[in-house]
């Protein structure tokens, strides 16, 4: 249905989305927390699809951030339990879909079983050339930003970059999202209005779009009900309306 309203030509390009809500569905209906994990992998896929029919180039899903590493031992188990049984599972439909797998976080902290499948599947979809799929995985934005502080320190003590070249763009390049545009859309499921700790600094012009939905009930037409809204909104980037209106037209 929604998907006749969105104008194809002008799909964005980067779509992220703070997954939340997994635990609260699931305990909702009396069951634990890991069902939802279960569940909400259903509606991974039916986003990936979805994002694969409209011709977005990115979408990067936030999995699993540094801070989760503070939940119960019992549920990282579960979650790192879904991720290696999922990944290999999905690397067939990735292929079909030309769909390029990308993983951006902390990996060196995941269980070596759930890495190696990682950059098996990663190593495998890399000369696809349609969507790229990027799980946030041990990430956290300021995780990443103390880290690109490193390599810039590093570098210029190497003498491979000058303090006085450092731009805005430098440092994009010095993070995990290094060859990606900017996130256009953020969605976040679940209720919550907060960004906890991701692609802060590439989300500095983002749109925002905050849902109710649990994650496991997130559907295709709400996906493209945002893309619809999105497609409606009037990006500024600190210009007037006036000016944006003149260089449309
Ligand atoms: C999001 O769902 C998934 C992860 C953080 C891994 P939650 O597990 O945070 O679900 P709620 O927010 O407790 O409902
Ligand atoms: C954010 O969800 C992280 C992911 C969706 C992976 P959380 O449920 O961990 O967020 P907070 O801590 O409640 O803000
Ligand atoms: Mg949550």
């Amino acid at each position: 249905m929604y998907n006749r309203e969105i104008n194809i030509k002008e799909v964005p390009k980067h779509i992220a989305i703070v997954m939340d809500g997994n635990g609260r569905w699931a305990k909702r209906q009396g069951f634990d927390r890991i069902f939802g994990h279960t569940n909400g992998i259903n509606t991974v896929r039916q986003i990936t699809e979805a994002s694969v029919e409209i011709g977005l180039k990115y979408l990067t899903l936030y999995t699993f951030s540094t801070e989760n590493w503070n939940r119960p031992q019992e549920e990282i188990h579960g979650i790192m339990n879904l991720l290696v049984e999922n990944i290999e599972k999905e690397t067939d439909s990735f292929r079909k879909n030309n769909v390029r797998l990308l993983a951006i976080g902390d990996l060196w902290r995941l269980p070596d079983d759930v890495r190696i499948k990682l950059q098996r599947c990663i190593a495998d979809t890399s000369k696809n050339t349609g969507l790229s799929l990027v799980l946030a995985l041990s990430y956290s934005s300021r995780w990443e930003i103390t880290n690109a502080v490193k390599d810039i320190v590093e570098s210029i003590n190497k003498g491979t970059l000058r303090q006085e070249d450092i731009t805005e763009k430098t440092i994009s390049e010095y993070l995990t999202t290094q060859n990606m545009p900017d996130p256009d859309i953020v969605i976040r499921t679940g209720g919550d209005i907060r960004i906890s700790n991701f692609l802060l600094w590439q989300s500095a012009y983002s749109e925002f779009f905050f849902t109710k939905t649990y994650w496991p009930e997130f559907t295709k037409d709400e996906f493209f009900e945002i893309i619809y809204e999105f497609q409606n909104r009037e990006r500024r980037f600190g210009k007037t309306s006036e000016q944006i209106k003149s260089t449309k037209n």
